[in-house]
């Protein structure tokens, strides 16, 4: 297993520029995701990393040695892609037996290494068969074991569950959660998912627009978003983000509403954060007009309107309230996150 450090990265495709520099700090055994929007240099970061893209300044560092020319097949890394990439012509067995078969490994040694990885995967049964015999969720774990019988110092994974349906996406998240768990291998994992980052990482790191918005435990970055991209970034639904500013009695909304501050408000807050889930019916709140209801059972979604500021709330309680009908809701004061119109940056609240 190894560290994994990329310093100051960047890559320009021609003239045009798609990593504006980039640091990440990975430890040994630490399962980190890259998330963002589609298009913000998730997979170039990726494959970089994996020698398929050169880098055109800063260095990456696998354990102690810097791999920016070390070829692909001498970095000991493994790569699992979205397509999973089998060999359509190839047996389960023959598909995870590639790589050994390249260098030309001993027959035993790859009934081993391939039973090894077949057992961690629960593939022993299908060896024989062909990916075309094979469900979604297999061909998934086959690609996987073909990633574990390298034994590799670090797996990346490039959107490896985005072909799945959503049932079985969260089953093979806890799979590779479970799998992490057990093999401790350093991990490097890409998605464009919010939620399969939060669920998965040690460490995230969001990046937006070729650059790195914020990096920390996931937690953390719902606690404490960075930025206003952070904080609507993460969490679901999305954090109500409130332009306005410091007035007399809270923060004055633009849309006529006053919104509570905590005693520790300070600075020149243009934006009033507030996330769905933090946001309670209480009878002496303020009186809000109801636009939407949607019951998930587990909990009631709500749009309502103070004033002209529409606000998504997320309440345990099932809500028998009409589009029309008034409620009355207040922000837990505590949970408020502040930001600076401008820079967008999170003000110590
Ligand atoms: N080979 C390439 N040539 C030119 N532009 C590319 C190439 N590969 C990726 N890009 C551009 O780089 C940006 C980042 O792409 P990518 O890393 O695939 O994003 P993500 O994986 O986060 O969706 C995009 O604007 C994409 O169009
Ligand atoms: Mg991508």
């Amino acid at each position: 297993m190894a560290s994994v450090e990329i310093r100051n990265v960047r890559k320009a495709f021609g003239p045009v520029q798609v990593l504006h520099g980039v640091n990440v700090d990975i430890a040994d055994g630490e399962f980190v995701v890259l998330v963002g929007p589609s298009g913000c240099g998730k997979s170039t970061l990726l494959r970089m990393l994996a020698g398929l893209e050169n880098i055109t300044s800063g260095e990456i560092a696998i354990g102690p040695r810097v791999v920016n020319n070390v070829p692909p097949k001498d970095r000991d890394i493994a790569m699992v892609f979205q397509n999973y990439a089998l060999y359509p012509h190839m047996t389960v067995f023959d598909n995870m037996a590639f790589s050994m078969k390249l260098a030309k490994a001993p027959r035993e040694v790859m009934e081993q290494e391939v039973g090894r990885a077949a057992k961690i995967l629960g593939l022993e049964a299908l060896l024989q068969r062909y990916p075309r015999q094979l469900s979604g969720g297999q061909r998934q774990r086959v690609a996987m074991g073909r990633a574990i019988v390298r034994n590799p110092q670090v797996f990346l994974f490039d959107e490896p569950l985005s072909n799945l349906d959503a049932k079985l996406r969260v089953q093979m998240r806890a799979e590779i959660k479970e799998l992490h768990q057990r093999l401790r291998v350093t991990t490097v994992y890409v998605t464009h998912d919010q939620i399969e980052a939060m669920t998965m990482a040690d460490k995230i790191v969001v990046m937006n627009g070729g650059h790195v918005e914020q990096a920390g435990p996931p937690l953390e970055l719902y606690d404490r978003p960075a930025n206003l991209f952070v904080a609507g970034f993460i969490g679901s639904p999305a954090m109500n983000l409130v332009k306005g500013g410091m007035g007399e009695g809270g923060f004055q909304a633009e849309g006529g509403a006053v919104f509570p501050l905590p005693q520790s408000a300070r600075g020149e807050a243009g934006i009033y954060g507030i996330r769905p889930e933090h946001i309670q019916l209480r009878e002496d709140g303020m009186p809000a007009t109801v636009v939407l209801v949607e019951p998930t059972g587990s909990e009631t979604q709500v749009i309502a309107r103070i004033g002209d500021t529409p606000l998504t709330c997320a309440f345990r309680e099932r809500v028998t309230a009409r589009p029309g009908e008034t409620i009355r809701i207040m922000p837990e004061m505590d949970l408020v996150h502040l930001f600076e119109s401008g820079s967008g940056r999170r003000l110590a609240a």
